[in-house]
Order: structure tokens, then C-alpha cells, then sequence
């Protein structure tokens, strides 16, 4: 697969066990004489060596780097930690960075990458779901301030992105079905064909069948080059991947990004979007219900946390991606096709209940 960006077009490779021969692509794609992976202990301690094994193969002469895990360590901090590490290893313009990791690595080490002796290559090898079909594909950059995630960042396309599914085996399960939200996402958006596909296998891609997972990974990463081949800067098409996600980050900033995890808060925010969607009269009535029926089925929470629509107000009121007080607010015209649509925090929001709701239980 492609991602058609003029000269700076790069290849993503899916497979199992791709992660043996790495070593020769990224020697080919890079130019780069030497090699330096950057990864996290749970990571790196099980695929570090077989990564720098085909590095050494191909005459890259490899360096780890082992950052701390966790999204506490995406910060500017550790990127002046690494600009050292590297001189250390003594990293120039051909070196690649090789990010080994989860989309926190990704993240951190493609910034680190646009941003020493002004760019220098790097290369994706995403570990989780999350990072295989969203954060590695792109080239957006960045880390997190005190004062909010990833407020400062760079576009830098990667050379190459490898993905090894074999390395998902060891991904927590959480973790897995997080990731498959954003599947689901993209689907909602962009590919009802998708969606029905995953509706089919939801259980056979939490196991990681390969056979159920391979053709989703891909489809779900094709979504996400076509968007990103049309709208490299993120001004209009690439804007529909904000599905569910002015919801999510509310979410996220309320819990002060503690307890639900990135694509567990998603698929909260989807299934809300795709209801307030249904009330605005854009899509047909059970759309929310069938995102419903399939988050469940991927063991994704569906209710928002218990906070007072108030609350909700003030914590979109800051979103970023906000604009004239005017939120660009994703909505569905049905599973498979998406708009934006100008609204005030107060229409998004409208749907919530007013006071904190009690804990509907056993609700459909
Ligand atoms: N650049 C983009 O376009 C983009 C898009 C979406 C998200 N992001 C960023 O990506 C990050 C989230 O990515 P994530 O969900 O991958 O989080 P993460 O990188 O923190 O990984 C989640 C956890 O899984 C572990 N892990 C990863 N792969 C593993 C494996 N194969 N085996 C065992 N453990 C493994 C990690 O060590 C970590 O503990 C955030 O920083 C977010 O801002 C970036
Ligand atoms: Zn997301």
C-alpha cells in the first residue's frame, strides 16, 4: 500500500512477520547508513532484539534507546533527553530513527525526528492497533504540554511504516479493542462495506485471526492515506476523523485522562455523535444503535461518564479543534458517509442529560 503524497509518497507494509526482514526496507527506503530504535521496555523487551538483529543485517549498524512507557514521557523533556542520546550515538543526517512502540512512540520519536539537525528520516514499526491504523500514517508529530496533549508537534511524513501483526499478541486486550474503535470509526465515516465486515467478525478480530484481521488492518489504513493524500494539512476531508472525538476529548479531560482509554472514550463519543446525528436529521434512525450493538461486541464502554451536561459544556468549550465558538461537529448521514456541520457547544452538547445522570442500568 501507498500513501501518495508527490516525492514524499511511502510504503505500508502489513504482514506477519515482517518485523525479521525489516532491516533490508528501511536500509532501502531511508538511505540512511546507521540506525537508532527507539522503543519502551514492553516493547523493546520483546521485539527490540529481532528489530536490531535485521537492522545489523542490513549494515545499519543499529542503537536502542529505551524511553519510559506511558504518555507522561511524550514531552519535550524527554525529546532534549533524546537530541543527546543521539549525539551520543553519533546520529546524523543519515541516520534513521526507527520508532518501535505504541503511538506514543510513534509520536515522540517522529518529532524527535523532525526536529534534530532540522529532520532526519524516520520510520514507523507500530505495535498496537491504535498505532497501526491511526497514529503511525500521516506524519503528524508531536508531543504534550502541562496544559494539554499534543499541543506541539511538526508534520514529517515517515519513510516506510512496517506493521507486524505478530507483534499484537502481547497488546492487553484492552488495548486492542480501543484500537479496533477507531476501526470502527473510520468505517462509520468512510466504508459501510467495512463496517459490515467488522460486524462479522468483531469476535474473530479480538482473538487476531489473521485472516479477519489482515483485510481490516488494511482497509482501515487505506481510509486513513486516502484522507491523508486528500487533505495533508487537515483542513477539510481529514476533519471527519474527528468522528466521536469532540465527545472523546471531554471525556478524557474530565476523567484528566485517567481510567478510559483513548478508543474506549471514542466509542463513548461515536455513539453519542451518531444519536445527535439521527436527532438533527442527517441519519436514519437506528445508525446509533448499530455502533452501539458492534462497540459492545469489541467490549467498548457505550455511556458517558456521570458528569452534569454543564460540565460536558465547559470541557468542549476548550477544545482545540474548535473555531469561531463554532464547533466543526463530525456528524453521520447513515454508516459509511460523514459531514461537518458548524455547531455551538450548546447543540452538541444537548443530548447529554442536564443534571449528573443516574447509572442506567440494564439499557439496550
Ligand atoms: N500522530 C497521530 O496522528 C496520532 C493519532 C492518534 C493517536 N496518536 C497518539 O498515539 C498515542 C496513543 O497510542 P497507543 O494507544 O498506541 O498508546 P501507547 O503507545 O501508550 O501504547 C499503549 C500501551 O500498550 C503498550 N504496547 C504497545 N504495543 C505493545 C505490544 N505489541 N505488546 C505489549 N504492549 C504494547 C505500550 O507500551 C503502552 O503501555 C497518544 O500519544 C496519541 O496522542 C497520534
Ligand atoms: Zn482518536
Amino acid at each position: 500500500m501507498q500513501v501518495e503524497l508527490g516525492e514524499r509518497s511511502y510504503p505500508v507494509e502489513i504482514g506477519a512477520g515482517t518485523l525479521a526482514t525489516l532491516g533490508e526496507r528501511v536500509a532501502e527506503r531511508s538511505g540512511a547508513s546507521r540506525a537508532v530504535v527507539i522503543t519502551v521496555p514492553p516493547v523493546g523487551r520483546r521485539y527490540g532484539a529481532r528489530a536490531m538483529r535485521s537492522l545489523r543485517a542490513a549494515g545499519l549498524k543499529p542503537t536502542r534507546i529505551d524511553v519510559p512507557d506511558g504518555d507522561a514521557t511524550k514531552n519535550l523533556r524527554q525529546v532534549e533527553k533524546l537530541y543527546h542520546a543521539l549525539l551520543e550515538a553519533r546520529a546524523d543526517r543519515h541516520t534513521v530513527l526507527v520508532a518501535l512502540g505504541g503511538g506514543m512512540v510513534g509520536d515522540l520519536t517522529g518529532f524527535t525526528a523532525a526536529s534534530f539537525l532540522r529532520g532526519i528520516p524516520f520510520v514507523q514499526v507500530p505495535t498496537s492497533v491504535l498505532a497501526m491504523v491511526d497514529a503511525s500514517v500521516g506524519g503528524k508529530t508531536g508531543v504534550n504540554l502541562r496544559e494539554g496533549k499534543n499541543l506541539v508537534g511538526a508534520f514529517h511524513q515517515p519513510r516506510l511504516v512496517s506493521i507486524d501483526i505478530e507483534t499484537l499478541r502481547s497488546l492487553p486486550a484492552r488495548e486492542r479493542s480501543a484500537g479496533l474503535a477507531e476501526v470502527v470509526k473510520k468505517a462509520a465515516i468512510w466504508d459501510r462495506g467495512l463496517f459490515a465486515r467488522l460486524e462479522r467478525d468483531a469476535e474473530a478480530l479480538l482473538a487476531l485471526d489473521e485472516k479477519a484481521l489482515v483485510p481490516v488492518l488494511t482497509r482501515a489504513v487505506e481510509i486513513k492515506a486516502e484522507v491523508v493524500a486528500q487533505d495533508e494539512r487537515e483542513s477539510g476531508v481529514r476533519m471527519l476523523l474527528n468522528f466521536g472525538h469532540t465527545l472523546a476529548h471531554a471525556i478524557e479531560a474530565l476523567l484528566r485522562y485517567r481510567g478510559l482509554l483513548h478508543g474506549e472514550a471514542v466509542a463513548i463519543g461515536m455513539i453519542y455523535a451518531a444519536a445527535r446525528s439521527e436527532a438533527l436529521g442527517f441519519a436514519p434512525a437506528g445508525t446509533a444503535e448499530r455502533i452501539e450493538a458492534l462497540c459492545r461486541r469489541l467490549d467498548l464502554p457505550t455511556e458517558p461518564p456521570d458528569h452534569p451536561r454543564s460540565a460536558y459544556l465547559a470541557a468542549m468549550a476548550v477544545d482545540k479543534k474548535k473555531r469561531d465558538s463554532r464547533i466543526h461537529f463530525v456528524v453521520l448521514d447513515g454508516i459509511g458517509a460523514a459531514h461537518t456541520v458548524p455547531l455551538l457547544p450548546s447543540e452538541v452538547a444537548a443530548g447529554l442529560p442536564r443534571g449528573a445522570a443516574r447509572r442506567k442500568k440494564g439499557k439496550s
